[in-house]
This record gives structure tokens, sequence and C-alpha cells, in this order.
């Protein structure tokens, strides 16, 4: 993660308009960095195992990236990775699907953070209905600066995990919305939290929840499946805080192995054109990562 940008918040439907606007979260770089220490290398045994100039790793982890198709293919092989989608990270050319047709409002709320940005979404049913917030960003100065107008009201609040970026504005969203308690990873620890564990669900008014347990980039994490109860054929929403991101994953702090296990299985267990929300960057789709994020191979 190089650069952020802060937007105010637009509901789209229409994931084109939201994907070009906002940048990847990880380069190549980033990408690289993760994948290596995923695969406990250093740039010189990664350039031993690769055949690419250890020089040349070094670039493209400086965010000079000039590497070849055939480097990228060879660094793919290498460190286990996906080689279309690593080479599209390479050439600029990741793809990010445009797509409309949510069966609900969804609101992505963008907020600075040190030199990033983290991302909150709010969903409604309807307008001037009830919302569902899902992550609360760093604070309650950020998530109040860019609140739709237009939802008024919150039914409840799901957070992905309990890091201050994702988290740190709960206490404000829970006053003001005068909502009990937040649903959280079951095992984490906060005031008035609401646990749910894997395939544990929540239904509010037309909408369902389904939570993912998706340890990885910490112990306790979720991805929430947020679906229309009225329309079953209708398009889906995936929260996925910080598991996967459009063209990458988060790091892989508590553990490597179950990161990218559950990264996969999470994508694959929704249909393909759901709209995948994450903590970080622009939205995706489960297809589009199932095909090319660096992490599914
Ligand atoms: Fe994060």
């Amino acid at each position: 993660m190089r650069t952020g940008y802060i937007f105010t918040a637009v509901a789209t439907t229409n994931m084109a308009v939201d994907s070009q606007r906002i940048a990847l979260e990880d380069e190549l770089g980033d990408v690289l960095e993760k994948a290596m220490n995923c695969a406990g290398l250093t740039p010189e045994a990664l350039a031993e195992r690769s055949g690419v100039a250890v020089s040349r790793i070094l670039d493209a982890i400086d965010y000079r990236p000039e590497l070849g198709a055939a480097e990228c293919s060879r660094l793919a092989a290498a460190l286990g990775l996906n080689e279309v989608g690593l080479c599209a990270l390479a050439s600029g050319k990741y793809p990010l699907p445009g797509a409309d047709g949510l069966p609900f409002q969804l609101w992505p709320l963008r907020m600075a953070h040190g030199i990033g940005v983290v991302n909150a979404y709010v969903v409604q049913g309807g307008p001037a209905g009830p919302g569902l917030l899902f992550d609360t960003g760093p604070g309650a100065g950020a998530l109040e600066g860019v609140w739709p107008r237009q939802v008024p009201v919150i039914d409840a609040i799901f957070v992905t995990h309990i890091e201050a970026e994702h988290a740190g504005g709960l206490p404000w969203a829970a006053e003001r919305f005068r909502v009990g308690g937040a649903r959280i990873p079951a095992g984490a620890c906060v005031a008035h939290g609401l646990p749910m564990g894997e395939g544990e669900t929540v239904a509010l008014g037309d909408l369902a929840v389904t939570a993912f347990r998706t340890p990885g980039h910490c112990a306790m994490h979720n991805c929430y499946h947020v679906r229309s109860t009225q329309v079953a054929s209708a398009r889906s929403l995936l929260v996925s805080g910080d598991l996967v991101f459009a063209g990458s994953a988060g790091g892989p702090y508590h553990c490597k192995r179950q990161l990218r296990e559950h990264l996969r299985r999470v994508l694959a267990a929704v249909p393909e054109d759901t709209v995948v929300a994450p903590g970080h960057g622009p939205m995706t789709t489960a297809g589009n990562e199932l095909r090319f994020n660096p992490f599914v191979s």
C-alpha cells in the first residue's frame, strides 16, 4: 500500500464507478513482500529459486516494477502465486469488474488512516430505511465525516475484526444509533459485543447476514455475507475485512496458511457474481478474485 485517497460517501450499486476511482490497496511490490513472508523467503532466496535477479526483485518491492512477463511467471511459480493475476498486477492491468444490480443500497465509507485509507460500509434495504453498518473506521470524527445523511437509522453493527482502524468508531456509532451491541467474531473481546461464529445468521428486515470465521490476518476475524431474503436469486455482498482485497490479501499476521485457506474457501462459498467489499481498496467480485487474485493459485 503506497497511496491513499479520501472520498465522501456516494451510494452505489455500480462497481464500475467505484473501481475507477479507487486505487488497488497493494501494488506488485506489496504482493511480492507478502508472498515472500508467507513462503519464508528472503529476496536472495527468491532470486535463487526463481532465477530472477535479486536486484530486479528489490526494484519491484521498492515500487519500481519493470518486470517482464517471463520474470513474473518465474516469480509466481517460485512463490506459489496465481501467474495470470501477478502478471496483470505487474503490467498495471489487474481487472476490476463492473457490477450493477445489488438488491439494496451500498454506501462505501472511505476514511483516511495513517498513510492509507480504510473502508466501512452501510447497507440500506430501502430509501430512508434502517441500515446495517459493517466496520466503523478508525474513530468518531472519521466516521461522522463521511456518514451518508440519507441513512438516519442503523439497526445493527457488524465488525470484521477488532483493530483500531476498523473498530475505532464503534463507540460513536453504537451511541449515536442506540445499537445495544455490535456483532463481532466469536472469541473477540469488546464491550457489549455479540459474538457470531461460523455459519451463524442474523436476519434483519429484508436482509440476512451470515458469518464466515476467517482467521489468518488476525486470530478473530469474520467475513459477512449479506443477502436479500426477498429475492433469492439477487446478487449478494461479501464484506471481507482484511482477508481478501482486490488483487491481494491482508497481512498474514496470525497464520499464513489459514489466511490463504480461508481466502479461497470463502470466495468459493459464495456465488461468483457476489460483490466483495474489502477493508481496504476497491470492490471486486468473488469470481474475479478466484480467477486472478495472486494468492489464489
Ligand atoms: Fe486493515
